[in-house]
């Protein structure tokens, strides 16, 4: 691969060579020095046009343990605001040597663009309403990781709740689980759900109720309320009595469910019991794993295929390198 624009396409094999390199970058996480010079000499940017905390940090943190050179391009502060267009500012940090960029947008499409601007390898984290492709990764690694093995998503029952029809993660995580053998409802109020739901491929449920007791994993949404434009839901308070992980809800859940979330959990809404109090709460670990599977693809994209991945990683960064 040299770019990640979606999960769209990828298949069991690069599925699971990234999980092996995640496990692979988890070891390296465990050490007292987390840092290894696979990287060493490359150069990673990230592109962030809108807000996010979790993913460009978690890709600063992915880059620096692999010892890539990092810039981050803050375009709230860039030439951008002069009148440059996004075409001059790619080519402009392209000239400066970067490998990689790693770019949210919040319009769709504009990663995908970007790659005809330049040589680079283009990772989407996240366009507009359309896909946010590592954190679908990093959602399907840490179920696969918490049942024990990949072949342990098949049939695995997974409810993802909430505002699909906004949601870049849920298009993610769903094609994501799906290709995994994963089988997946989604439970949301009609005018949460995309124009046409049933191309989504799954089953599609209106009353979380009715489906609580017979999941293995409980993916939460935010509701989207920046891209909401017009009035979909009645009240947030309505919309939580119905959707919501409720205290009651909660004490309903099998032992074993796992509960997720992408984050940011907006307390009170989507969720209004503590999320660290719930024995099935993997919130924290989705956090945690996603370092690994950024750190995965990034080794993936920039570093080559084949035998230099074992003595990359075995040494710390003041050990050696390439
Ligand atoms: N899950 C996610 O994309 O979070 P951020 O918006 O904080 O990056």
């Amino acid at each position: 691969m040299k770019h990640l624009l979606s999960v769209d396409g990828l298949t069991g094999e690069d599925y699971e060579r990234l999980f092996v390199l995640a496990d692979h970058m988890a070891e390296v996480n465990t050490r007292a020095n987390p840092k290894v010079p696979a990287l060493r000499g490359r150069t990673v940017c990230s592109a962030f046009f809108e807000d996010s905390t979790r993913t460009r940090l978690s890709f600063e943190t992915a880059a620096k343990r692999l010892s890539a050179d990092t810039l981050s391009f803050a375009a709230g502060s860039s030439s951008l605001n002069k009148g440059e267009s996004l075409r001059d500012t790619l080519e402009t940090l392209s000239a400066m040597g970067v490998d990689a960029f790693v770019v949210r947008h919040r319009s769709s499409g504009v990663p995908e663009q970007l790659v005809r601007w330049t040589d680079a390898s283009i990772i989407n984290a996240g366009d507009g309403w359309h896909a946010h492709p590592t954190q679908a990764l990093l959602d399907a690694y840490t179920v696969r990781t918490r049942l024990g093995g990949t072949e342990h998503l098949r049939g695995v029952r997974v409810a993802f709740v909430g505002d699909i029809k906004h949601s870049r993660v849920a298009r993610s995580s769903i094609t994501a689980l799906k290709a995994l053998g994963a089988d997946v409802v989604v439970v949301a109020p009609t005018t949460l759900l995309p124009p046409a739901p049933e191309h989504l491929g799954v089953e599609i449920r209106h009353d979380l109720d009715e489906v609580l007791e017979d999941i293995d994993v409980l993916y939460l949404l935010r509701v989207q309320s920046e891209r909401i434009t017009e009035s979909l839901i009645p009240t947030l308070r309505e919309y939580s009595s119905r959707f919501a992980l409720t205290p009651e809800r909660a004490s309903r859940l099998d032992e074993g469910v796992i509960v997720m979330h992408p984050g940011p959990v907006i307390r009170g809404v989507e969720i209004t019991v503590d999320p660290s109090s719930l024995a099935g709460s993997a919130i924290i670990d989705q956090v945690s794993n996603g370092i690994s599977m950024r750190m995965a693809v990034l080794f993936d994209l920039l570093a080559g295929r084949g035998a230099e991945t074992a003595a990359d990683l075995t040494v710390n960064d003041e050990e050696g390198g390439r």
